[in-house]
């Protein structure tokens, strides 16, 4: 092959190989994803179950089904724990993988109380401003409805075909790659692996978002990774 050609093809490899990754089309889903959502004191699970109302995510009682080590019913929620939320995982408009929720605002929202407390950080003010070109942030209405996407991960072949079910994983202060990787069974290289935004993977920042995979066993709403 001569060079020119040779260039030519590896340019465009490599301007696909960019485009595949930022992009996404609608086979690229998952029907499954989980949230991990932060509980702190005064939320109940009716609440939460309505805020993340999906397809799959119905009433109160699907939260539990997922998380009946930490949960034991619908009226009894603990504060200060993780759960898990399911919710499908979706391409959003061509771009990237999440799942819009529709939130009914209550009196008094605003887009950092709902990013940093409604949702528990699982979405962002920015992306708030994105996904509601109708409203301005300093004036949502006191009823309506907004949407709010959370991000999701569907795997990526290329680094294991074993991990098919993923966490959106927002980081707090007390998290570390080596706590993560012990509660998780997950080794650090690949956390690493499959979260390349943060070039350094810096799970120790107190902040951001960080995909955890699974392999799609879930025990008591615990996830195996044994391949039990
Ligand atoms: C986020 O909420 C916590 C309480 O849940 C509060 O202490 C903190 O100041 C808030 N951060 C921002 C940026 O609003
Ligand atoms: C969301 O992030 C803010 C700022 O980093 C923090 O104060 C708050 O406690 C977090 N909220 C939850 C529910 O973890
Ligand atoms: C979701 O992913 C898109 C594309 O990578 C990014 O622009 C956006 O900020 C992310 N949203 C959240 C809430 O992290
Ligand atoms: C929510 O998203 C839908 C679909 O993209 C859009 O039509 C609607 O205007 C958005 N809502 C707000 C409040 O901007
Ligand atoms: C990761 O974040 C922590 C907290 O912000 C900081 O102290 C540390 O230097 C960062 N590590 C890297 C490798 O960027
Ligand atoms: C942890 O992972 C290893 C290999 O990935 C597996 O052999 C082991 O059974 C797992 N342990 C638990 C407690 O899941």
């Amino acid at each position: 092959m001569n060079l020119k050609l040779g260039i030519l093809l590896l340019l465009l490899l490599s301007l696909y190989c960019t485009t595949a990754d930022s992009a996404c089309r609608t086979s690229d889903g998952c029907d499954l994803a989980l949230a991990s959502y932060y509980v702190v004191s005064g939320k109940v699970l009716s609440e939460i179950a309505l805020e993340f109302k999906s397809n799959i995510l119905q009433s109160a009682n699907s939260i539990v089904e997922y998380n009946r080590e930490n949960v034991p019913n619908q009226d009894t929620l603990p504060s200060f724990i993780r759960i898990n939320i399911p919710f499908p995982c979706e391409c959003i408009d061509g771009e990237f993988l999440g799942h819009t929720f529709q939130y009914n605002v209550a009196g008094g929202d605003t887009y950092t109380t709902i990013a940093n407390n409604t949702y528990a950080n699982l979405t962002t003010i920015s992306s708030l401003r994105l996904s509601n070109p109708e409203y301005t942030e300093n004036n949502i209405p006191d009823t309506g409805v907004l949407n709010v996407t959370v991000n999701c991960s569907c795997g990526v072949s290329s680094i294991s075909e074993e991990y098919g079910l993923f966490i959106t994983y927002p980081l707090r202060p007390e998290d570390s790659l080596d706590s993560i990787a012990r509660a998780t069974n997950i080794s650090a290289d690949l956390l690493q692996r499959y979260n390349p935004d943060y070039t350094v993977a810096n799970f120790s920042q107190g902040s951001g978002l960080v995909f955890i995979p699974g392999k799609g066993c879930l025990d008591g709403g615990k996830i195996r990774n044994d391949g039990k």
